[in-house]
């Protein structure tokens, strides 16, 4: 309100300012500025209003559901902006009052899947879809990538991020943003930074060395930083050793803008921080969503002069120079009929690469189409897209497992398939009365899991194979219950268990596809399984991918993204994350409010320490615990084999070319992931046992075919933080660049000597 009352203040007061007053074009920002009232700058600093805002972005204003707006100020010609989530796609409302078209997007595969496909062109092509989206639908900014780091299995929004390595995490989040932005539209990267827990995320605190924030939670973002070249970045909820990411002068202007030469916008989350002028100081330049009492601190800082006319005028200026980079300054007329034909493809095909084969006993998979299916599991009928919260995307509609199988040209078992179907009208029943009233952050209630042995037994004879899938959602406000999420069910076990049973007793095969958000714990009942796959939760087509793997039609070629650990005490975080139980309260997020924020009192909820400093995932597994891993960290299987060979390092400008060359010893074609670790010296710095430094995905290789595939490691991918030194060093000594299939494989090495560098 105060923005539109200000506003029209200004223009009715100035019936001739309009004609003198500069109009807002790409050459003039600094006159722009010069021009502008101290009530203007601060109103285009704090967002617009978000329609009753909960902690969540909504606005009606352009584009309903777009998350939030940037103030226009006709007087200058400055208009207004949009800015909508992602990152699975566009999140705003798929119809509109008076309007009979709709405005559904594309609901690609979270981002967790993006990076199982080691593959960045085809994330930059999911990237130009959503992009385009985002230009034909009105928006200016999508609220993404979501970038940080997977410190915990149980963090609530890890789908929406990559990796637990910050190289996979950087070079996946730039490929996106390159991909959005191509359209002229721009990204906004987040949650800058330490975002790793979402309890309690407005207040707490996280605590952690220096090295471990360059090495790990800074470096995926400088990575997509330098390379994707955002034009807006998020900062997170949450303190970083004690003062908030939004207020830190250090991290904002000192590090992100002098060492990375970021020339962007820095915005805050929705809601985020609590000191308006500290955040402006800091670098953080625009505040969002519009609160009056934002713009009441921000004003009066100005005039009492506490907050320097420099760092006002220096974020108005960042913020005028992304409006004259957006659609809606160049005048830009949206379609609102994007090709969503034609993105469902490209969903499919990023969807198809993301799938990680974890076990395939006896060569089970795949299974021809000519087989009839036993389809268990509630999730095979009700398949999940995405995640929950800001991340969700309100798609067209969402292929189911059945609904794929059928497509691909399987038979289904009639006697289960008519059990599903009646039992699963009667949840949705169930649901729909629970769901509905409901706030966001509380996951929508979904069909409870169900044993029906007698259905089984039949099956097992009917039946030529059985197909199990598991499923996981949750999101964005709350960290995963590790009882009821991370853990399988009484009942998931008892389905494994009794449909194995049955099946191996007839002589046939069980695969189990994990339809999840973030793993789960899969020590206790792998051995059930002939087969398992995880396809994440691969979008809209989600039931097709998963045929095509099951079929063959597609050759599996995903590697996670991540450790999956013995058991979850075995996690490096495990001691210092907060374990969610049911009896606590649902508004997690909010557990403290800014007003009672209590700093160092209650662990893992008022501050988290980051006791296992760098030694995150596999680092930490590497190093010190082998034996804790299941499926190491860029493990993944295929239908062929291939074999690897003539690895040649070379010295290059900058860094190294490393040189393997691929050959598909198997009978059908595939693609491979070769990546480079590099263990180097043990001198003064402790270091992880190696870590990853390049990557490469081969093209599809027809069987006997080869290829050579080269990576490039820059030099100062060797070096480590010194934080005494503050600087990054590179110790003398040999380094051993290994090619590997995963974080576990001995790979194939090659040694080189490298001379002691510091920056
Ligand atoms: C989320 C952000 C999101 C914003 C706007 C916040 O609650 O943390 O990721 O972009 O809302 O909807």
């Amino acid at each position: 309100m105060f923005a539109s009352l200000l506003l029209a203040a200004a223009v009715a007061a100035a019936p001739n300012a309009k004609s003198s007053a500069p109009q807002l074009r790409e050459d003039n920002i600094p006159e722009v500025v010069a021009a502008m009232t101290p009530e203007e700058k601060c109103a285009l600093l704090i967002g617009g209003r978000s329609k009753a805002f909960n902690g969540i972005g909504h606005t009606d204003v352009g584009v309903p559901g777009a998350a939030g707006t940037v103030n226009s100020i006709p007087r200058l010609g400055i208009p207004s902006i949009i800015l909508a989530d992602g990152p699975a796609g566009l999140r705003i409302n798929p119809t509109r009052e008076g309007d009979s078209r709709t405005f559904y997007c594309t609901g690609f595969p979270v981002g967790t899947m993006l990076s199982s496909t080691w593959n960045p062109e085809l994330v930059e092509e999911a990237g130009r879809c959503i992009g385009n989206e985002v230009l034909e639908y009105g928006v200016d900014i999508l609220l993404a990538p979501g970038a940080n780091i997977h410190r915990n299995p149980l963090c609530g929004r890890n789908f929406e991020y990559y990796s637990e390595d910050p190289l996979l995490s950087g070079t996946t989040a730039a490929a996106y943003i390159s991909g959005i932005q191509s359209n002229g539209v721009g990204t906004s990267i987040k949650h800058f930074a330490l975002n790793n827990q979402e309890l309690n995320r407005l207040a707490n605190d996280a605590l952690v060395s220096e090295r471990a924030m360059r090495e790990i939670y800074l470096r995926n973002f400088e990575i997509a930083i330098r390379k994707g070249k955002p034009w807006t970045i998020m900062t997170s909820y949450n303190y970083i050793n004690g003062e908030h990411a939004s207020e830190s002068r250090r991290i904002l202007t000192d590090i992100l803008r002098g060492e990375w030469g970021f020339d962007g916008t820095v915005m805050t989350d929705w809601g985020g921080g609590y000191d308006t002028p500290a955040q402006i100081h800091a670098g953080n330049d625009m505040v969002q969503p519009g609160q009056d009492w934002r713009y009441n601190e921000l004003l009066a800082a100005v005039r009492d002069g506490s907050l320097p006319m420099e760092d006002l005028d220096n974020s108005v200026t960042r913020v005028l120079e992304l409006i004259v980079k957006c659609p809606k300054f160049r005048g830009y007329e949206p379609s609102n009929a994007p090709d969503l034909a034609a993105h469902a493809k490209v969903c499919k095909q990023v969807a198809d690469e993301g799938v990680v084969l974890l076990k395939n006993k006896g060569e089970m998979l795949p299974v021809p189409a000519e087989k009839k299916v036993a389809l268990f599991g509630v999730t095979s009928y009700s398949f999940i897209a995405g995640g929950t919260g800001s991340g969700n995307v309100n798609r067209p509609y969402v292929v189911d497992l059945k609904e794929g199988l059928v497509n691909a040209g399987y038979t289904l078992d009639a006697g289960v398939d008519a059990f599903y179907s009646e039992y699963m009208a009667d949840e949705a029943e169930r649901c729909a009365r629970i769901t509905g009233k409901n706030p966001w952050f509380i996951d929508e209630e979904r069909a409870i899991e169900v044993v029906p042995e007698d259905v089984i037994a039949q099956a097992s004879g009917d039946a030529d194979v059985a197909f199990v899938t598991i499923g996981r959602v949750f999101g964005e406000g709350k960290d995963r219950d590790y009882w009821h999420s991370y853990l399988l069910s009484r009942d998931e076990v008892r389905l494994l268990e009794k449909v194995s049973e049955a099946f191996h007793a007839k002589g046939k095969k069980m695969a189990v596809i994990l339809n999840i958000g973030g793993l789960v714990e899969m020590h206790s009942w792998k051995n059930l399984a002939d087969a398992i796959l995880i396809c994440w939760q691969p979008g809209q087509e989600g039931g097709n991918t998963v045929a095509s793997v099951l079929s063959g039609e597609v050759n599996p070629s995903g590697r996670l993204p991540m450790t999956a650990s013995k058991s979850y005490d075995r996690e490096p975080s495990a001691g210092n994350f907060p374990l969610i139980n049911a009896d606590k309260p649902f508004n997690y997020s909010f557990y403290r409010q800014l007003k009672d924020r209590r700093p160092h009192v209650v662990k893992d909820i008022d501050y988290t320490l980051y006791e296992e400093d760098i030694y995150v995932g596999y680092r930490h597994f590497c190093t010190f615990d082998r034996k804790g891993v299941e499926y190491p960290f860029g493990y993944g299987l295929s239908y062929t084999t291939f074999a690897w060979s003539k690895m040649k390092v070379a010295a290059a400008e900058g860094g190294w070319t490393v040189k393997v060359k691929v050959t598909n010893k198997g009978k059908v074609a595939g693609k491979d992931v070769v990546q480079l670790y590099v263990k180097a010296p043990r001198r003064g710095l402790p270091k992880p046992e190696r870590e990853l430094r390049a990557y490469a995905k081969t093209p599809l290789l027809a069987p006997g075919e080869s290829c050579e595939v080269e990576m490039f490691v820059p030099a100062e991918y060797l070096a480590s933080y010194d934080a005494d030194a503050s600087a990054w060093v590179t110790e003398k000594g040999r380094y051993t660049f290994i090619a590997a299939r995963n974080a576990a494989d001995k790979g194939l090495r090659r040694g080189i000597r490298v001379k002691s560098s510091k920056k």
